[in-house]
């Protein structure tokens, strides 16, 4: 049987024929017509490339994504936690054109530019005060990479020892080498020769079975650091932390005394804190930077994906005194801060400020709070727990006879989701992610969500 990768059957099955304002259904999936160009899909990607559900994206706006085949879905994807302002916005198409049919600049190097620095002021003016300069790359990966070198150059300029990093078990920042080496998983790195080991994954704040509320996370981080210490690291030899400021697989935060603790020890041992923002920054947890729910200071963020909502475009947001560190030509790449996806990222930072789309992230996200809880509740077995804030939500799947978590099950569920009309994508984890653009219709949500619900039920 023909299989797209290793996840999905390309084989049509009947899909539940739906019409309602914001879904059509009516074809079987993966669409007959279309398995032609999955086929060329297959054969010309590599299979890493090749692991979402087999469906054809043509058309997309705001939270609807439609195939060339007449079917249309509820976006819960944001593509992949980036479209916050929703799919081609209007104005976003409008900026970019008005950009390059006037004035011709597609490409630009590190060359000075009005739109470029505009955008820079933007982003300075939005960041926590003690951000006065902004280091643009063109992906989040990027950004990454970039944080850890300042870290280090921080760290080279009080003592030649400290350029430790922490970081978490399970985060996620990245596919590049050192942003590979800050994630928390430690599967797939097998083909690093030489691993960084000054890069150590600390365990996330969360202890099983237990109320965050009744964990004294001062102790929890002590004792890490005490575990630390015994392998011959002291505090005085780390240079930063890094945070992904809610873990992406799940949409799990931290808890706000264990990041106050984090803050109070950082700021003892002259430790960067450095807020990975790339996926929750720019309302999409219902403030502007996430990290704002921890109450504390980021001495560095790395933003990308929600910046423009679109185009890629990525930076490091810090003080001059770290983004300083690195002379002249010694980090920059081609594409960084690419004239045209600055004139989309201006046009998304007014979107998100003139339809309020912080608060909308908060409203909206109350009601998928409400939704997921009573998907939970209709299937207790199946669905471990919910979290999140604002519209970055996760779904926890347990396999309902052994009750431990079950990423075939979410695979499944995802499928059977994208066949009831909602666009998810696979996370590779024992979770569904709902984060679809901040722009989404109400009842378009609520919709979304109860079909999850449907979509589970036809798994019995
Ligand atoms: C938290 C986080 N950090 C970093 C990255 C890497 O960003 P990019 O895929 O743009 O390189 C991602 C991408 O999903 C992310 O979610």
């Amino acid at each position: 049987m023909p299989v797209l990768s290793n996840s999905f059957v390309i084989e049509p099955e009947a899909t539940p024929q739906i019409e309602t304002r914001f879904r059509r259904m009516q074809t079987p999936l993966p669409v007959p017509e279309s398995l032609e160009t999955l086929r060329r899909a297959v054969a010309v990607f590599p299979e890493v490339n090749c692991y979402q559900p087999p469906v054809i994206w043509d058309r997309a706006e705001g939270a609807s994504i439609s195939d060339p085949y007449g079917n249309r879905w509820i976006d819960f994807t944001s593509t992949a936690v980036l479209t916050n302002t929703g799919h081609g916005h209007p104005r976003i198409r409008k900026a970019v054109a008005r950009h390059v049919e006037a004035s011709g600049l597609m490409a630009q190097f590190s060359f000075a530019s009005e739109i470029r620095i505009e955008l820079a002021e933007r982003l300075v003016s939005l960041a926590p005060t003690h951000c006065d300069k902004v280091y643009f790359w063109t992906v989040g990966s990027e950004a990454i990479e970039c944080a850890l070198r300042l870290a280090r150059e921080h760290g080279r300029k009080i003592a030649d020892d400290k350029f430790h990093v922490l970081t978490h078990e399970a985060d996620y920042h990245g596919w590049t080498l050192g942003a590979h080496q800050i994630s928390g998983t430690s599967a797939k790195k097998g083909w690093l020769t030489t691993p960084d080991s000054a890069i150590h994954h600390v365990p996330f704040p969360r202890i099983p079975g237990k109320p965050a509320s009744e964990v004294d996370w001062s102790a929890f981080l002590a004792a890490n650091l005490a575990t630390l210490a015994e392998t011959g690291i002291e505090s005085g030899q780390i240079c930063a932390v890094f945070i992904e400021t809610l873990q992406g697989w799940g949409a799990v935060p931290l808890p706000v005394e264990y990041v106050q603790a984090l803050r109070r020890w950082a700021d003892q041992h002259d430790i960067l804190l450095i807020f990975d923002e790339v996926q929750t920054g720019f309302a999409r947890t219902g403030k502007l930077f996430a990290h704002e729910h921890y109450g504390v200071r980021g001495d560095l963020l790395c933003i990308g994906k929600g910046v423009s909502s679109t185009l890629p475009v990525a930076a490091v947001l810090g003080p001059a005194e770290i983004l300083d560190l690195v002379g002249p030509a010694e980090i920059t790449t081609t594409h960084a801060a690419h004239p045209v996806s600055c004139a989309a990222a201006l046009a998304n930072l007014d979107i998100i400020e003139e339809e309020n789309l912080i608060e909308e992230s908060v409203r909206k996200g109350e009601i998928a709070e409400r939704e997921l809880l009573a998907l939970r509740d209709r299937f207790p077995d199946h669905v471990a727990d919910v979290e999140g804030l604002g519209l970055l939500r996760g779904i926890h799947i347990r396999n309902p006879e052994t009750g431990e978590p079950d990423p075939e099950l979410a695979r499944d569920w995802t499928w059977a989701g994208v066949k009831h009309g909602v666009m998810l994508f696979q996370v590779n984890r024992p979770s569904i992610k709902v984060c679809p653009p901040l722009v989404i219709e109400d009842e378009a949500l609520v919709e979304g969500i109860r079909a999850l619900g449907d979509a589970l039920q036809s798994l019995q």
